[in-house]
């Protein structure tokens, strides 16, 4: 708290009313547009209305958590800083080595579901990508669920994306929300034409059968233990459907990243937090439960699934303005994600964990921080030109899932050690809440593919070496011991 007070911090301008528009922003995107195509066809069926819903859930336990440490905790920093606060700085630094999946990879991730609906728009009036730019070089093989070469060099829609946000964001978080709070204003009015036009649409029929995959699929470290195996020995059913379209509910918690920026943090955040899920969930279902009502689950597309709906019932102008809507909104996440990143970083820098001269660097006109901004720009271009969109996600999920673990236990941890601190925003029913978050995000996280799991502990190992390496001897707790 008292670091808040000091030099060079953050301006305080957003409001309760930026605030949960920077939340919708953040929340819908690729997950909504995209990967609610491969979880309706591939993990879930129609029954993905079910799997967003247990998705909200885990996502709501977790926020009231989040709610909880960013009224205690209202600088810049998110998990980062919670777990900083309470856990230690060994434990910190892996959440905010985690964070970087969550944000960082997210970004690349979206990035290529723009590129998806970007080509997916183009292709409307006749034009496309050059087939050698259209794409990640490799992709999941849907039959067998492994990778395949897909003939491409690398997708350049979005690293030329990525390029654009990383300018916006380096001029300044004022301009930033701005644009924002216009682009999602367009988002939301196209989620709400999809749900009304599609549902004169929508032939119960098509909701038969509901479950094709079952309603479970959870497998420990390769082991089937509910439901089936799909290609590749993945869980698949309800569950597994809730773990991949997870990724359509990340971003909540990049609201706790600005606190730092907010004008009144104690009320405005856990406002803005819930109050942007809430919208979203409800959002969420009504559009899972039009496109299967619409289309077939075994022909939805997996690349453009809600463009390509109003495409194949026939209505053509829905098309075009739903995918420029997409293309609209899906700019808004990045926009967003690409905002937390530097931020959590700068928190990292301040207690000496990452170099402060890099990644403490403010800019003196702009007031970003601008040299981590531009590191974030080339990592996300790198890798969303590069990997398919599929890994990207699962590893995605697996962290931000593993991040809200951490979250919930230290809430539970932080009542126990610290039950006097002033808490503007208490979780209800502790410790109701938080266990059931943490064991939420567990399963969902045992519903993933095996291979995420060994992705997530390959990533915490290099986070460990740097830490042991750098963080350990720079930190601002071992200058203050020496
Ligand atoms: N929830 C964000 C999206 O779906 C990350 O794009």
């Amino acid at each position: 708290m008292k670091e808040v007070n000091s030099e060079n911090r953050l301006n305080r301008i957003l409001g309760p009313v930026a605030l949960t528009s920077l939340g919708v922003g953040a929340i819908i995107g690729t997950g909504i547009f995209v990967l609610i195509g491969v979880a309706a066809h591939d993990k879930a069926g129609p029954a993905v209305t079910l799997s967003f819903a247990v998705a909200g859930l885990a996502c709501i336990f977790a926020a009231l958590c989040y709610a909880e440490f960013a009224s205690m905790v209202p600088v810049a920093g998110s998990a980062y800083t919670y777990a900083y606060a309470t856990l230690g700085e060994l434990m910190a630094w892996i959440i905010g080595w985690d964070l970087i999946l969550e944000y960082g990879v997210a970004s690349a991730t979206v990035a290529h579901g723009w590129s998806k609906y970007f080509q997916d728009f183009i292709g409307i009036f006749g034009l496309g990508v050059p087939a050698l730019f259209a794409n990640a070089p490799f992709d999941f093989d849907l039959s067998s669920g492994r990778l395949s070469s897909t003939g491409a060099w690398f997708d350049l829609p979005a690293v030329l994306i990525t390029f654009l946000v990383t300018v916006v964001l380096v001029k300044g978080i004022r301009e930033s929300a701005n644009f924002n709070a216009g682009m999602v204003i367009l988002k939301v009015g196209i989620v709400l034409l999809v749900i009304i036009l599609g549902a004169m649409y929508v032939q119960p029929a098509n909701w038969i059968p509901f479950a094709p995959y079952g309603f479970s699929g959870f497998s420990v470290f390769g082991h089937t233990v509910l439901g089936q195996a799909g290609p590749g020995g993945a869980p698949v059913g309800v569950l597994a459907g809730a773990a991949m379209i997870f990724f359509a509910y990340i971003g909540f918690d990049s609201i706790s990243t600005h606190a730092e920026e907010a004008k009144n943090p104690q009320r405005d955040i856990p406002i803005a937090l819930i109050g942007s899920l809430v919208v979203c969930t409800i959002l969420y279902i009504a559009v899972a439960a039009v496109i299967t009502g619409m289309v077939p689950y075994d022909k939805i597309s997996i690349d453009a699934p809600v463009s390509n709906a109003f495409k194949q019932v026939g209505i053509g102008w829905a098309q075009l303005v739903i995918s420029l809507g997409a293309i609209t909104g899906i700019t808004s996440v990045l926009l967003v994600m690409m905002l937390s990143q530097p931020r959590i970083f700068l928190a990292m820098a301040r207690d000496g964990l990452l170099p402060k001269s890099f990644f403490g660097a403010i800019h003196e006109k702009f007031r970003t921080p601008w040299k981590s901004t531009i590191l974030t720009g080339l990592f996300v271009a790198l890798l969303g030109g590069l990997l398919p969109l599929r890994l990207l996600a699962e590893l995605v999920n697996i962290g931000t899932l593993f991040a809200f673990v951490v979250v919930c236990t230290a809430v539970l941890i932080m009542r126990k050690t610290h039950p006097e601190a002033d808490r503007p925003f208490r979780a209800p029913l502790v410790p109701f809440v938080p266990v059931a978050g943490i064991l939420t995000c567990l399963m969902l996280m045992f519903s993933l593919p095996v291979e995420n799991w060994i992705r997530l502990f390959g990533w915490l190992f290099i986070g460990i070496v740097i830490y042991f390496f750098y963080g350990r001897k720079h930190s601002s707790l071992n200058t203050f011991k020496s």
